[in-house]
């Protein structure tokens, strides 16, 4: 099994949350997942173009998931919502168990209870698909705490 898979769920592909897992995952093997390339339907809404199952089937190969997302709107951005939201109730999902997952979220400046909030949603996620969560840092646009504080196995 391959090890590290950078899911990139910006929309900008080079933006800063491609830089700061980059830089993050200096050094380290790893493939990158550009989530924007993906067509992933809302829950509820699936139409026949959806693509969650091509990401399911790229993750699959990885012990070791780290994700990053920018802020929006004081939590994780769209692209990464989502694909959460699409995890409830989807048998394919059973493959996150036993993966590591780090994630990491990045805003201009996010403020002390988006923090709390995208902490507590990386925790619930974590435990509600059997994830083993190593790491969750929420950080400002330089990402020198994420960086800083993230140590990747
Ligand atoms: C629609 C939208 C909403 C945003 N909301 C927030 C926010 O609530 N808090 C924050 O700190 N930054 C917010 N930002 C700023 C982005 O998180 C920030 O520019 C981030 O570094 C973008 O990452 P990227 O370059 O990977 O796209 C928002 C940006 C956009 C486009």
């Amino acid at each position: 099994m391959e090890k590290i898979l950078f899911m990139n769920c910006s929309p900008n592909k080079e933006g800063n949350t491609y830089q700061i897992g980059e830089e993050l995952l200096k050094g380290k093997e790893h493939e990158i997942l550009y989530m924007v390339d993906y067509k992933i339907s809302h829950y509820g809404q699936v139409t026949s173009d959806d693509q969650i199952k091509d990401i399911f089937n790229k993750i699959k190969d990885f012990e070791t998931l780290v994700i990053g997302a920018p802020v929006y709107w004081y939590t994780v951005g769209g692209l990464l919502k989502t694909f959460i939201d699409r995890l409830y109730m989807l048998p394919e999902a059973e493959i996150l168990r036993g993966k590591k997952l780090y994630l990491f979220a990045q805003g201009s400046g996010p403020d002390s209870d988006t923090e709390k909030s995208i902490t507590f949603l990386a925790n619930r996620l974590s435990t509600l698909m059997g994830m083993e969560l190593k790491g969750v840092v929420v950080d400002s646009s330089d990402g020198r705490k994420i960086v800083n504080n993230m140590s990747i196995d």
